[in-house]
């Protein structure tokens, strides 16, 4: 099949959490220097709280992958929604061995060992989605902060339901959390992502010509949200492609479309019509 560049630069906006695809944004550095030091801290636990598509998964990536040789650290990406196989996990990270087979985990016992070793090891857990766990899940992971051996860090996604939200939040709130919240990028964020997505690349030729008043628009429409800034420049790309290979005639090369902003907007239902 005939291909053209601009398939490439569509790629390049899908949705990744990959650690060397990190860029610094404003919104993001702060978040990951706030995560640093709140790890230093005596803190049992620690909560990203943020919108869908704001940077929480990409953050925790980077915080693994760049303390995972120093520091006894973990990484749930995915989270374990089948209590046994999750509690079976949490036995192995703790005390360095494998479950039996045809065992289970007997939680008080756990409880108690992780006790006996306070201060010998600091245990941090990352857990990405936490939204998912049941709550009988979190409440042992409470527990198990509570010992103060394992420190956890969980991030979280608003909902659509506010007070949905308000009960997840203040049921960590009250259990020494620090709470990090993350807000979707500026304007200058917004320029910074897709310019550094492109550069990244080597697409300097479509960096150079997606000036500020494309940006402004691009902004407008994804409210800064990084997840939607995807979606929106992958659309847009793929209108590129589609004329790119079909009629040339409809590109200027020297230009970036505007046109071809609105067009991708209205097809994801940022714009009604
Ligand atoms: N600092 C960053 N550097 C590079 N890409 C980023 C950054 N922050 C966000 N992104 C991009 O935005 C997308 C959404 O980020 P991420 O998946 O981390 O959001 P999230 O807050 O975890 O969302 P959800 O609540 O749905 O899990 C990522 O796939 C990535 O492409
Ligand atoms: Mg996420």
């Amino acid at each position: 099949m005939e291909s053209s560049r601009y398939s490439l630069a569509k790629n390049v906006f899908v949705d990744s959490i990959d650690v060397d695809d990190y860029i610094n944004l404003g919104s993001s550095i702060k978040a990951y220097d706030q995560l640093l030091s709140s790890i230093e801290k005596e803190l049992k636990m620690i909560l990203i709280f943020g919108s869908p598509g704001t940077g929480k998964s990409i953050i925790l990536n980077r915080l693994y992958h760049n303390h995972k040789y120093q520091k006894d650290l973990h990484y749930f990406a995915t989270p374990i929604t089948n209590h046994k196989e999750f509690l079976s996990r949490l036995f192995k990270i703790i005390t360095k061995k494998d479950l039996p087979q045809n065992t289970q985990v007997n939680f008080s016992m756990l409880v108690d060992y992780c006790r006996s070793i306070r201060g010998e090891r600091e245990i941090i857990i990352l857990l990405d989605e936490a939204q998912m766990y049941s709550k009988d899940t979190m409440e042992m992971i409470r527990l198990l902060a509570d010992t103060r051996t394992v420190k956890f860090v969980v991030a979280l996604h608003k909902t659509e339901d506010e007070n949905e939200d308000m009960v997840a939040k203040e049921h960590f709130q009250s259990r020494i959390w620090e709470v990090i919240e993350l807000e979707n990028g500026s304007r200058e964020d917004v320029k910074t992502y897709v310019h550094k997505k492109l550069l990244k690349k080597n697409f300097f030729d479509l960096a150079n010509i997606i000036k500020r008043r494309h940006i402004g628009l691009i902004y407008k429409l994804t409210k800064g949200n990084y997840r939607e800034a995807n979606k929106l420049m992958f659309s847009i790309f793929e209108l590129y492609e589609h004329y790119d290979m079909h009629d040339k005639s409809k590109i200027n090369y020297k230009k970036f479309s505007t046109k071809f902003i609105e067009m991708a907007a209205i097809k994801l239902g940022y714009i009604d019509v």
